[in-house]
């Protein structure tokens, strides 16, 4: 990786004439002035203080470039100072900053819009702005709500939908989100996901057979399907370790949902925006769901947040039943119409699937070398590899997934691990990556693991 020019000397407090904090924050340091004043309620990947980032490289604070497979959690999707985002965002930075949209009408809010209404299926072409993902998971419950006059919402088991008390509520990706919370959303029922791999022996139609034969169990025996409002999945679970639902289970599910009149929203927050190789992940099964929720990588990292139905379910929500100042604020949205520009014009849902499968293979070929790895799987450029103990128990090795984000770190690479037992390390390169990059970081990878202890 190349490095930058950033000088690394020490300036005394005296020299920058402040305290001893502001002297380590001057020479790169910026836990020192973040720990005293900053919560420690966030959890950190890494202890590296960050400078700036150039395309598919992020440069921590002494110069040193890492090549960003981790994308800000999936958000960074087109890379760091991507010359369209940050031009769209210079202009409307220039124009106009915030009006809140109660106010009125602004063209790059209507055009979003419209983009999003193009690239989502048919009859999906009415739009709601928020500022996150968790508030699209908020606006989306509401709407099931309101919309359908039943309480009901049903999740899955290990899925992870955002901090708020209504996506916590519907979270259970770790105990940490939900512990001490209590009483969360009444009448929220999670039921088991169709994980292939760790539960059901990587056998896709037992796993639909097992997690629709639950739902159905639920259905007869703590709630009735007809006082159900909404069903909301994650066509790949992320947070709670990259597992693809099954095709089948996603056909299923719909045909459920159709035969009681529930909702099937779509939660493509990670999954969405040409990172699978489609536009939205749950385009490889075929289906439409009800409502999709996006955010992170609509604005390549603006905040961002939106739910996309058919118009007469946002008409029958009513008008004031929700609402945002910030939401759909136009400098977000401009960076949003150059990210779905970009993607159109560069054919990037198609590299999202060509790289995709390049990762796959070769992360493939490293499993069959190394017997901690007991599991690469995904779809597009989400690609998780789950590490084990032992392959035949399938037991999780969280020693070993944590210890490997700072390993590959070491190398130049950075990449996130997921799961409840942190054990499955997530692959989300840039979706404009080249095959030259997949392999450097398969190497980086290769290295790590080799400097891992156990290899
Ligand atoms: C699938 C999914 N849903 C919802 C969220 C919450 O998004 P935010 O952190 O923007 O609130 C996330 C964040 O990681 C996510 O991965």
């Amino acid at each position: 990786m190349s490095t930058g020019d950033k000088p690394t000397a020490s300036p005394s407090a005296a020299s920058t004439g402040g305290t001893p904090e502001m002297a380590l924050a001057a020479a790169g340091d910026y836990a020192a002035i973040s720990k005293p004043h900053l919560s420690p309620i966030l959890g950190r990947y890494y202890e590296r203080s960050w400078e700036r980032g150039e395309g598919h490289t992020l440069y921590d604070s002494s110069g040193r470039g890492f090549l960003d497979f981790a994308c800000g959690i999936a958000t960074t999707s087109l890379g760091h100072h991507h010359p369209a985002v940050t031009q769209a965002i210079k202009d409307q930075a220039d124009k106009l900053l915030h009006i809140c949209n109660a106010l009125g009408y602004l063209e790059p809010v209507g055009q979003l819009a419209t983009m999003l209404a193009e690239v989502c299926p048919k009859p999906l072409d009415t739009v709601f702005f928020g500022n996150s993902g968790a508030e699209a998971v908020e606006a989306s419950l509401k709407l099931a709500r309101r919309v359908t006059g039943r309480p009901g919402i049903v999740a899955f088991r290990g899925a992870f939908h955002g901090r708020t008390f209504g996506a916590a509520s519907i979270t259970s990706s770790s105990i940490s989100y939900r512990l001490g919370y209590e009483p969360l959303l009444p009448s929220v029922y999670l039921t088991p996901y169709p994980n292939v791999y760790r539960y059901f022996g990587e056998d896709e139609e037992a796993a639909t057979a097992g997690a629709m034969g639950a739902l159905r169990t639920l259905f007869a025996h703590e709630i009735p399907a007809t006082s159900v409002a909404a069903i909301i999945i994650e066509p790949i679970q992320g947070e709670g370790g990259f597992s693809p639902a099954p095709l089948s289970f996603l056909r299923e599910l719909r045909a459920l949902c159709d035969e009681h009149g529930i909702l099937l929203i779509c939660d493509e927050i990670q999954s969405g925006i040409g990172r699978t190789g489609r536009m939205w992940a749950f385009e490889h099964a075929g289906i439409v769901p009800d409502v999709i929720c996006l955010a992170k990588a609509l604005s390549n990292g603006l905040p961002i947040g939106a739910i996309v139905s058919r118009r007469d379910l946002q008409e029958r929500w009513g008008v004031g039943a929700h609402g945002t100042t910030f939401g759909g604020n136009p400098v977000s949205c401009a960076a949003g119409i150059a990210v779905l520009e970009t993607i159109s014009r560069q054919g990037l849902v198609a590299n999202s699937e060509a790289r995709g499968q390049e990762l796959m293979t070769a992360l493939q070929g490293l499993m069959a070398k190394d017997e901690r790895i007991g599991n690469v799987r995904g779809r597009g450029l989400m690609v998780g590899v789950e590490m084990v103990k032992d392959r035949a128990t399938r037991d999780p090795d969280t020693a070993t997934g944590e210890a490997l984000v700072q390993a590959c770190a070491d190398q130049g690479l950075l990449v996130l691990n997921c799961g409840m037992h942190h054990n499955v390390i997530r692959f989300l390169p840039p979706i404009d990556t080249a095959s030259e990059e997949i392999a450097q970081g398969v190497e980086m990878f290769g290295a790590a693991l080799r400097s891992v202890p156990g290899a």
